[in-house]
């Protein structure tokens, strides 16, 4: 048994990262043997371990906040029908490893024939692009929104879930040769940032009242999206991927009115009832088993090839996420 852990946090992702023995305690009672089948590296990942993220486990810790494992051991008391289940691993968890032991209640299980790449990234990004969809401006079918880093896993979750309630979207990307994937991932209008944003996208939806923008660069791309917005309309923040705080002209809140909102899941899953929880991840859950919701993968790496994959995931221009497959 193996774990990618840190010790320490640094500017270099992959310098921190290593991989070193596992062991685990017998299983006590009410707990299972988990073997992990596939965990994402996210941005949010590389930024806890170059110490930039908003929430940082104690040291040393295990990589990894969310992904996929199968129940291959059962300690005393637990129904004997989890052996052999596909389940969700906790989020948070540190779940770049081999195994884990995780207590049979709370533990979420997932639908069997459905590809485990795609559930290993069902905690994180769907959910994020869902409720950014739902909690800050009542849409009805046929309302616009514009979001950029179309090109990102949220981005595309956001089409998908976008699609599904008859929603029309803007994708906005930072490079021409990110516009074919977003079309390709069902982005009817991909538009690349930079000069005149705003006509262009003027042009595109003809003149449409944009009602909900969604921004994970920051910087001056905050501002961009700000201006393709309608008066009175919401501008949620949930990255920062540019590295920059976001800029926003006094034109856009004085003259129209506009509202910059920011969306963290971690503040959600503290806050969200259990049954608020259970209808999204029930709702997500679903979309991705029909292949409604699909993240594109770039890649997969074994644990032992962690510092690489760290390194691929913290680069730019990806044709889709990094997974870990810890037992291949
Ligand atoms: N607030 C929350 O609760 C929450 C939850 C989930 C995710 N997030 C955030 O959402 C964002 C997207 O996450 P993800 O997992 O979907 O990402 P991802 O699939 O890893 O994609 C990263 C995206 O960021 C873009 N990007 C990278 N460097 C950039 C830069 N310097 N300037 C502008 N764009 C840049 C990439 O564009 P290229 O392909 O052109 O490089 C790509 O579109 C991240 O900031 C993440 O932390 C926030």
């Amino acid at each position: 048994m193996k774990k990618a852990e840190y010790a320490e946090r640094g500017p270099v992702p992959q310098d921190v990262i290593t991989v070193v023995d596992l062991v685990l305690p017998p299983l006590a009672a009410g707990q299972v043997l988990i073997e992990v089948l596939a965990a994402p590296i996210n941005p949010s990942d590389v930024l806890t371990l170059t110490g930039q993220y908003g929430l940082l486990p104690p040291l040393p810790a295990v990589g990894g906040n969310e992904g996929v494992g199968r129940v291959v051991g059962l300690g005393s008391g637990v129904e004997p029908s989890w052996s052999g289940r596909a389940v969700l691993l906790p989020v948070g968890s540190g779940t770049w490893r081999t195994h884990m032991i995780a207590e049979a209640k709370g533990l979420i299980a997932l639908p069997d024939g459905v590809d485990p790449q795609q559930l290993s990234m069902l905690a994180i990004n769907p959910p994020t692009a869902l409720l950014m969809l739902s909690d800050f401006v009542t849409l009805q079918p046929g309302d616009w929104v514009i979001q950029n880093a179309a090109n990102s896993a949220v981005g595309s979750y956001l089409i998908g879930i976008a699609k599904a309630r008859g929603l029309r979207c803007v994708n906005i990307v930072r490079r021409e040769s990110a516009v074919d994937a977003v079309k390709k991932a069902g982005g009817d209008i991909v538009l690349v940032d930079g000069d005149k944003l705003a006509k262009r996208v003027a042009q595109a939806t003809d003149a449409a009242a944009i009602k909900l923008g969604i921004d994970a660069v920051g910087g001056a791309a905050t501002d961009n999206l700000a201006r393709c917005l309608a008066e009175g309309a919401t501008l949620v923040n949930y990255g920062a991927m540019s590295g920059e705080p976001c800029q926003i002209s006094p034109a856009s809140f004085v003259f129209r009115d506009i509202t910059l909102r920011g969306f963290w899941l971690s503040q959600w899953f503290r806050r969200a009832l259990p049954q608020r929880r259970s209808e999204v991840f029930a709702e997500i859950g679903g979309l991705i088993a029909s292949g409604t919701l699909r993240a594109p993968v770039q890649a997969t790496y074994p644990l032992a090839r962690i510092k690489e994959a760290v390194a691929a995931a913290a680069a730019g221009e990806r044709e889709g996420k990094i997974l870990l497959l810890p037992q291949a």
